[in-house]
C-alpha cells in the first residue's frame, strides 16, 4: 500500500499514507552525533560478530533498566535489526515439521520466517472483542508435542495489544508442562506504552524459563532508528551462541557506525521518549474516537505501539473483503493496510505515526469514504 500510495502521489494525486511502520519523529540529535563521531574516529572496520563489547554492555543496561531483565553480556547479542535476531533464532532451532504458535493478527515476518526455517505455523486467531489477546486456554489448546516455539509480541504489531503480567504468568503455567517449547518475547515496542505501570515481560514473570526465553528489543521503534538496522536480544547462552554462529556466516557484524549510534541511544538521555509517548497517546485517542464514531467501524483502544487495528466486519457485505475496502479508502486519498495482510480479517490497520494535521485529514477522508 505504501508503494501504491507513492505511485499515486507521483501521478499528482493527494494520498495520505497511514501504512508505515516507523515513527515519524527525527532520530534524536545525540544519536546522530554519535554516528558522525564514530565515522570521524575511524570506527569503520569489522567488529566482533555479535556486537562490540560497548554495545553489548549498553544493551544489557537497556534490558535491565527498561524491561527488568538482568542479563550478563554473554547472554546478549546484537544484530542488523530485531528482524535478523528473530530470523537467526528460528533458523537455528526449528527442524522440519516443528510447530511455532503465533497468535494472529501477527507481525507479517513471523510466519514467513517460520516457514523459511522449515517450521509449520500454528495460528491462534484473536479478535477485536478480546482486545486481540490470546487466552491461556487458547494456548493450551494449541500447544502439543511438535510445538517448538511460541511467538509473543507485546505491545503488538498490528494490534497495539499489551499482555498483563497475570496473562503472561498464565501462559507460563501452560508451558511448564511442555519443556521443549521456546518463547520469543518480542518487546521492541515496550518503550511505547500508554498505560500506567511497568512493562510486563515473560522473562521477568517466569524466571524459571531463563533457559528458554529469547527477548528481542532494539532501537528501531523507540529511538526512530529504523534505517540504522540495530536489534538486540537477550536469552540463554546456548541460543545466543547459535544465533551468532549463523550471523558470522551470513551478514557478519552489524554496521560499526550504527552500533556506536545505538550505544548513544541506550546510554544517552531518554527524556525525549516521554514527549513522544504523549504525542502518540494523543494521536491514538484521536484515531479511536474518530473511528468509533463511524458506523460499521470499531477498534478497541490499543495500549502500545503506534497502530490501531480496526474491525470493519459489518461492512464486508458491501465490500466483499478488506482489500477491496482498503482500495476504496485509497481512492478517497488514504493508504492503510488490510487486516488480512497480518493474518487477520475484515478490517484494516492504521499507523498513527503521522503528524496530527495529516492524521486529522486522513480521518476526515475515511469518514467521508464510509458515508
Ligand atoms: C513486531 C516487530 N518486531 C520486530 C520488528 C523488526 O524491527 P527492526 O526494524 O529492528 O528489524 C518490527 C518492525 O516492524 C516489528 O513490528
Amino acid at each position: 500500500m505504501t508503494d501504491r500510495a507513492t505511485a499515486l502521489r507521483a501521478e499528482g494525486r493527494d494520498v495520505i499514507s497511514l501504512s508505515v511502520g516507523e515513527p515519524d519523529f527525527a532520530t534524536p540529535a545525540h544519536v546522530v552525533a554519535a554516528a558522525k563521531a564514530a565515522l570521524d574516529a575511524g570506527d569503520t572496520k569489522y567488529t566482533p560478530v555479535g556486537g562490540t563489547a560497548r554495545l553489548k554492555a549498553a544493551a544489557a543496561l537497556h534490558f535491565a533498566r527498561d524491561l527488568g531483565i538482568e542479563a550478563p553480556t554473554t547472554q546478549v547479542t546484537v544484530s542488523a535489526g530485531g528482524k535478523q535476531a528473530i530470523f537467526h533464532a528460528l533458523l537455528a532451532t526449528l527442524d522440519p515439521g516443528d510447530e511455532a504458535i503465533i497468535p494472529s493478527p501477527w507481525w507479517v515476518s513471523y510466519p514467513e520466517i517460520v516457514r523459511f526455517a522449515g517450521g509449520v505455523v500454528r495460528d491462534v486467531p484473536t479478535d477485536a472483542a478480546s482486545g486481540f489477546r490470546m487466552s491461556a486456554d487458547q494456548l493450551a489448546a494449541a500447544v502439543g508435542p511438535r510445538t517448538r516455539w511460541l511467538l509473543l509480541n507485546s505491545p503488538g504489531n498490528p494490534t497495539g495489544a499489551v499482555y498483563s503480567a497475570a496473562e503472561l504468568r498464565a501462559f507460563g503455567e501452560v508451558l511448564r508442562a511442555h519443556p521443549q517449547v521456546l518463547v520469543l518475547s518480542d518487546d521492541i515496542y515496550a518503550p511505547l506504552r500508554y498505560m500506567p505501570g511497568a512493562h510486563a515481560t515473560l522473562a521477568v514473570e517466569c524466571p524459571d524459563f531463563a533457559e528458554r526465553i529469547l527477548t528481542v528489543s532494539g532501537v528501531s521503534k523507540s529511538h526512530a532508528m529504523t534505517g540504522f538496522r540495530i536489534g538486540v536480544a537477550a536469552g540463554p547462552e546456548w541460543l545466543i551462541r547459535a544465533m551468532e554462529r549463523l550471523q558470522s556466516h551470513s551478514s557478519g557484524n552489524p554496521c560499526s557506525i550504527s552500533q556506536a549510534a545505538a550505544v548513544a541511544a541506550f546510554e544517552g538521555p531518554q527524556d525525549f521518549l516521554g514527549e513522544w509517548r504523549e504525542r502518540f497517546r494523543a494521536r491514538r485517542d484521536r484515531v479511536v474516537a474518530a473511528i468509533n464514531a463511524i458506523p460499521g467501524l470499531w477498534t478497541p483502544v490499543p495500549d502500545g505501539a503506534f497502530y490501531c487495528l480496526i474491525d470493519a466486519a459489518p461492512l464486508m457485505d458491501r465490500f466483499g473483503d478488506d482489500e477491496a475496502l482498503c482500495l476504496h479508502l485509497l481512492k478517497h486519498g488514504v493508504a492503510v493496510v488490510a487486516a488480512s495482510a497480518f493474518g487477520g480479517r475484515d478490517g484494516f490497520r492504521i499507523s498513527f505515526a503521522a503528524d496530527e494535521a495529516k492524521l486529522d485529514e486522513a480521518l476526515r477522508r475515511i469518514a467521508a469514504a464510509m458515508s
